[in-house]
């Protein structure tokens, strides 16, 4: 079954043809970066502009790129949450054109479950339960897989989000837009020594806090400007690295998971692959750390979801909209 996937959630215009769930024949990014990055942060407004302009060329991309033509695909899923309202609406409006056209279903998908099923795609007999850390720029979340569809939440941040940490951080380094990818690569020349930043909420529960941190950065800053970028860079990242993989061996602990799985654009980390890999060995449990590409938003995870939901639940009726407020499905 050949399945398009779409997703626009954010500030990745993405398109991917997935056949069967599993082989993915083309994942297309268009990154629009470059068109936020002046504001230090994801513009609405330009996000969902910019969208429609490049939405039809990422899905005739993919198309090329799998060697195949709308006549060939058996449904199309679109992320329709969470997300920006505005940019949702462009990726579901496209998919249910082209499942309306083709007289294909449409599938809508929500884009925490297709990071958690970022898992199947890297091994489809991967061995649950699964305990997944679901790092990124809007979410920071402990998941427990015990079936295919049965989510629970066992933690998550009660402020920011473990991306949007890095992202504030980077600010007040005056590093630029995303933070995470230039603090990684700063962090890989630093002393993770050199500045004891703290642990928040370690050994306290499963939920995450990561507002003081940043601001504990910025009093060091003001306190020791002397101290080099890329020392601070390597201090904090120590500093989130050491949460998560405590908090994810708490929760695989917890849940006596088989397996251990990262998700979002922080599981791109190179400092978090490292530990919870190291995890992984440490406890005996398998650790699935899907491709960076894979990690970050992309379309292969949407329609590789929409293959499994609409075995499992139909196709979705084509006036159901986007839902920028969705959460994980956990009934
Ligand atoms: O999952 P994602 O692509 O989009 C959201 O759904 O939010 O995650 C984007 C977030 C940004 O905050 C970005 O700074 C962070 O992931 N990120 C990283 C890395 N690459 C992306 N954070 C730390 N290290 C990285 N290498
Ligand atoms: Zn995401």
């Amino acid at each position: 079954m050949n399945v398009l996937g779409i997703e626009t959630s954010c500030d990745e215009t993405a398109a991917a043809v997935v056949v069967d769930g599993r082989d993915i024949r083309a994942n297309v990014i268009a990154s629009q970066v470059d068109l936020h990055a002046r504001f230090g942060g994801v513009v609405p407004e330009i996000a969902s502009r910019a969208h429609l302009e490049l939405v039809n060329g990422v899905i005739g991309d993919a198309l090329v790129g799998a060697g195949m033509t709308f006549a060939d695909l058996d449904a199309v899923g679109a992320t329709h949450g969470p997300g920006l309202a505005g940019a949702l609406l462009v990726g579901v409006s496209a998919g249910k054109a082209i499942a309306l056209a083709r007289g294909i279903p449409y599938v809508g998908v929500n884009h925490l479950e297709a990071h958690l099923h970022a898992a199947w795609l890297q091994d489809p007999d991967v061995q649950l339960p699964l305990a997944v850390l679901l790092v990124s720029g809007g979410h920071t979340m402990l998941v427990a897989v015990t079936a295919e569809a049965e989510y629970r939440v066992l933690g998550q941040t009660v402020d920011d989000a473990a991306g949007e940490a890095y992202d504030k951080v980077a600010r007040l380094l005056d590093l630029g837009y995303p933070g995470g990818p230039v603090i990684d690569r700063l962090a890989a020349t630093g002393d993770p020594g050199a500045v004891r930043f703290p642990r928040p909420m370690r050994g306290d529960g499963l939920d995450f806090s990561f507002s003081g941190l940043k601001t504990a950065v910025l009093h060091q800053v003001r306190r020791a400007p002397e101290v080099a970028v890329a020392d601070l860079a390597a201090s904090f990242q120590a500093a989130v690295v050491d949460v998560l993989t405590d908090k994810l061996a708490a929760a695989a602990d917890a849940i006596d998971a088989r397996t251990l799985v990262i998700g979002g654009g922080v599981a791109a980390n190179s400092g978090l692959r490292a530990s919870v890999a190291a995890l992984g060995e440490r406890s005996g449990r398998r650790a699935l750390i899907p491709p960076p590409d894979l990690c970050t938003d992309n379309a292969a995870m949407i329609a590789a979801t929409a293959w499994r939901r609409l075995r499992r639940d139909g196709p979705t009726p084509l006036d159901d909209g986007a839902m920028p407020n969705l959460g994980l499905p956990t009934d």
